[in-house]
């Protein structure tokens, strides 16, 4: 599997710490010594089918791929605009996709791109085709604004990506442990209303550091390589001081772990995408070089694949 082109879309609106220093009883210092995070960007207005419809276009249109060969898409979400249609259906209509196409949402929470690459792999094998991975996410409709621990966290966007089924196959890690307790919300209360996020972040924190390296050392092993032979590790950005732990547990170097927390914050399965997208606009991502991917987060589930650039 290779992926041929990333595209990615952002809400405009910029909600930064010193305004939800106003919001709630918190300030720029604590969110950035403890999460990396200076601002997230919040829907006013945008919606999950068309932030993921706007980055998947940008996605095709640089990948040259004609619409007619995409047979699959996937969105990856645990906050879609309605449960029915899918955004994935949505999308298909968004951009005029055939009507042959395989369309479905995805939730595997923070972990929902490397799940959904893993899935797109084994549909292309079966259907001869190529696909469209998204993640989009507006973690803004399930933020509870006055709880300060989860609220200076999350944020909106969507990263889409054009996958072939060319190239080497990827190595890939996967789990999940089913736990409410940690980490829940967007189900309906007694009321009808939505539950909001409610997050045990240490204990998060810990499932994060202790479970990831763990599986990132099981694909590259699988893949017959080394940690050093990786060129680039990028995981789901939730927290600054997570990734440091990853790298700290690995003992590989910070700096080739990406990141780019600081402006998005945590968009759960939007921020690999759009991680990737930056590092393509930036140059920094060269054919066959090695990527390990890393997604973590509610349910609990985790996932870990190495491919090739
Ligand atoms: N501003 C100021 N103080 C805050 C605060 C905020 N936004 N949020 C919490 N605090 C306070 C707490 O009330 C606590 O005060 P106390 O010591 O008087 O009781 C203190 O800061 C420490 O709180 P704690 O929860 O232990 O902080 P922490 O170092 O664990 O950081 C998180 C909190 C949420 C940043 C951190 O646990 C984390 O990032 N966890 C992972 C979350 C995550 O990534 N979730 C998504 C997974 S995909």
């Amino acid at each position: 599997m290779k992926i041929v082109a990333m595209g990615r879309a952002l809400p405009q609106y910029v909600l930064d710490n010193q305004e939800l220093s106003g919001m709630v009883e918190t300030n720029d210092e604590w969110i950035t010594t403890r999460t990396g995070i200076c601002q997230r960007h919040i829907a006013k207005g945008e919606t999950v089918v068309a932030l993921a419809s706007q980055a998947a276009r940008q996605a095709l249109a640089q990948s040259g791929v004609p619409l007619e060969s995409i047979g699959v898409v996937i969105v990856c979400t645990f906050t879609p605009d309605t449960a029915t249609p899918s955004m994935a259906c949505m999308v298909q209509k968004e951009l005029g996709l055939p009507q042959t196409v395989l369309a479905f949402d995805l939730n595997a929470a923070c972990s929902g791109f490397v799940y959904g690459l893993a899935v797109a792999e084994a549909l292309m094998d079966r259907q001869g085709c190529h696909a469209l991975v998204i993640g989009g996410e507006l973690l803004s409709r399930l933020v509870d604004y006055t709880d300060r621990s989860t609220c200076i966290l999350f944020g909106d966007g969507a990263g889409a990506a054009v996958v072939s089924p060319a190239g080497s196959r990827t190595v890939t890690d996967f789990g999940a442990d089913g736990n409410a307790e940690l980490l829940s919300g967007g189900g309906y209360n007694i009321n009808g209303g939505r539950e909001p996020l409610r997050m045990n972040g240490r204990e998060v924190f810990r499932f994060a550091v202790s479970t990831v390296p763990g599986s990132i050392r099981r694909v590259v092993e699988q893949a017959g390589c080394t940690l050093e032979e990786v060129d680039h590790f990028v995981l789901h950005q939730a927290n600054h001081r997570i990734t440091e732990g990853v790298a700290r547990h690995l003992g590989v170097n910070l700096d080739r772990f990406y990141e780019n927390i600081v402006h998005t914050g945590n968009t759960s399965a939007a921020s690999i995408p759009l991680a990737l997208w930056e590092m393509q606009e930036k140059d920094l991502l060269h054919p066959g070089d090695r990527l390990v991917l890393a997604g973590f987060g509610g349910g609990l589930t985790w996932g870990a694949m190495l491919l090739n650039w």
